[in-house]
């Protein structure tokens, strides 16, 4: 894995949308995987401001979202649905036919998740998957235990995470208690994978993923045997393993 260390989180989302924009234009028809949660917000006003400013075209691109809530309407202000109009789509000059996110509305929702893996693999792939990171490792939404095969599926919510992510909701038992998510495997054929850490909160899961012990009971260890993973995290998501002796 290559660690580009940055000074602060609108540094981290700067450099990230420079590589996303980069890639977009190298090859217009990017199959490019994309990420929710606070963390790639920085990263997606970069990309519409680039987009206002240069006119970097997604006219081409199809995206590929890591997750989605079950049961939560595609109009919810807290389904991923929305954010990701929100926060990017309605921006940029992309179809939103050539959007992917995965349905946690199928009433069918195995079906869902092979159809899923199926559209992926039609388009050919992910060229470039954006990540973020849980405190407790989940990579998408794969709690720890998740194994490491794993294509997409259903998954129960750690409280763990239904704590982190209640910000966003009026009250933690609004918070879905499952979700529907890329597996690792998923994940893991990304041909290549941006992973972004922030702040004060991911100062233990830096020291676990850089720790190189690969363990289900810390999803995004896998990303150790990526060939292709670049991680972009800023300096107090560093702060505890500065003294490390990365060799990887
Ligand atoms: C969420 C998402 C993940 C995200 C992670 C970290 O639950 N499902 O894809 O990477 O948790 O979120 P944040 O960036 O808000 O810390």
């Amino acid at each position: 894995m290559k660690i580009i260390t940055v000074e602060n989180y609108q540094e981290m989302s700067r450099k990230a949308a420079e590589y996303i924009v980069d890639k977009v234009i190298s090859k217009p028809d990017l199959n490019l995987g994309l990420a929710t949660g606070g963390t790639p917000k920085g990263v997606y006003k970069n990309i519409k401001e680039d987009h206002k400013k240069n006119h970097t075209s997604y006219e081409h691109v199809t995206t590929f979202n890591l997750d989605e809530y079950i049961g939560l309407k595609q109009e919810d202000p807290n389904s991923y649905y929305q954010y990701m109009y929100e926060n990017l789509f309605k921006h940029i000059n992309i179809s939103l036919t050539q959007t992917n996110i995965p349905s946690g509305l199928n009433e069918n929702i195995q079906a869902e998740c092979t159809e899923y893996e199926r559209k992926i693999v039609d388009a050919g792939g992910i060229d470039l998957q954006l990540l973020g990171i849980g405190s407790n490792g989940h990579i998408g939404f794969n709690e720890p235990g998740t194994p490491f095969t794993t294509k997409t599926h259903v998954v129960d919510l750690a409280l763990s995470t239904k704590k982190a992510n209640a910000r966003y909701f009026d009250k933690i038992n609004e918070v879905p208690s499952q979700a529907i998510t890329m597996g690792i495997q998923t994940i893991m054929n990304s041909k290549e994978i941006l992973l972004l850490v922030s702040g004060k909160a991911k100062q233990d899961a830096m020291v676990k993923l850089l720790s190189g012990v690969v363990t289900e009971n810390f999803p995004a260890s896998i990303l150790n045997q990526h060939h292709n993973t670049t991680i972009i995290a800023d300096e107090e998501a560093m702060e505890l393993v500065k003294n490390m002796s990365y060799v990887r």
